[in-house]
């Protein structure tokens, strides 16, 4: 039987680059996106993968849609993957202290930090049914305290910051689930920017190697895309 990969975030960068390669690796991946029949990228996997790719559309913030997707997964036994891919980098807003403003910060906050805490509590009944669960939240070296020597990002940083403590409370409270968090480089996405030394391709083809090979003991961890563990 195939496993089953659940992603936030797929209509591009990162998370549509997961996809791409789950499928091949006979994964049913189940992408979810704002708007995922807009996405150009998903629309073109569907037609190579018509029965392993299920496009189910997810805003992490809307808990309408998130208590909606019991019903549709109707019919899936269990999830083995979930992969909180979705995130946004409000940078004009939250980059020095005198422009912050509530909004903007709180609306990071809803997509970085509470979209994975809402997605992992009502997943995590299809990942008890997996033998193998594993639960990856794409975080960011801008959320290490330790690392923290530039200052500014507010917003950012503390929104992954705090999606590393939840990840962190996760595994403790859930040994039987392996649950990391993941920086996935400095990537050339719409987020990342064209100047970023690591193509998408290679952040996902290394997120995947990393996570293929994670034992029990490694829950709990920060890791990057190369497979080094990160300072919290
Ligand atoms: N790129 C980097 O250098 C970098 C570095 C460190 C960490 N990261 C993290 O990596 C992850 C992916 O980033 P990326 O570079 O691929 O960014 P991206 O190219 O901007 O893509 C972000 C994805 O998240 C989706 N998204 C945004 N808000 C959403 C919401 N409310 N509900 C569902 N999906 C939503 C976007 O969907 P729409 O198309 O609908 O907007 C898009 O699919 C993020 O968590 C980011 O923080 C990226």
């Amino acid at each position: 039987m195939s496993k089953v990969a659940f992603i936030t975030g797929t209509t591009r960068g990162i998370g549509l680059e997961l996809t791409k390669i789950l499928l091949p690796k006979k994964y049913h991946v189940i992408a979810t996106g704002r708007e995922t029949k807009k996405s150009k990228g998903l629309s073109s996997l569907k037609s190579d993968y018509p029965n392993a790719l299920t496009l189910i559309d997810l805003d992490v913030t809307d808990d309408e849609e998130i208590s909606n997707l019991k019903s549709k997964l109707q019919g899936m036994q269990q999830i083995d993957l979930l992969i909180n891919n979705a995130g946004i980098f409000a940078a004009d807003d939250n980059q020095i202290l005198e422009k912050i403003d509530s909004e903007s910060t709180l609306k990071t906050f809803m997509v970085n930090t509470m979209g994975p805490l809402k997605v992992t509590q009502t997943l995590l009944p299809y990942l008890k049914k997996s033998k193998t669960p594993l639960v990856v939240n794409i975080t960011s070296q801008m959320g290490s305290i330790d690392d923290n020597k530039m200052g500014r990002y507010y917003g950012y940083r503390m929104s992954k910051s705090a999606l590393n403590m939840m990840t962190k409370s996760f595994s403790v409270d859930y040994p039987d689930i392996i649950s990391i968090v993941m920086h996935p480089g400095w990537v050339q996405t719409d987020m990342g920017g064209k100047q970023a030394p690591v193509s998408p391709q290679d952040s996902a083809k290394g997120i995947v190697a990393v996570i293929e090979n994670l034992k029990r003991k490694d829950s709990g961890k920060f890791y990057d895309f190369r497979g080094e563990t990160l300072p919290w």
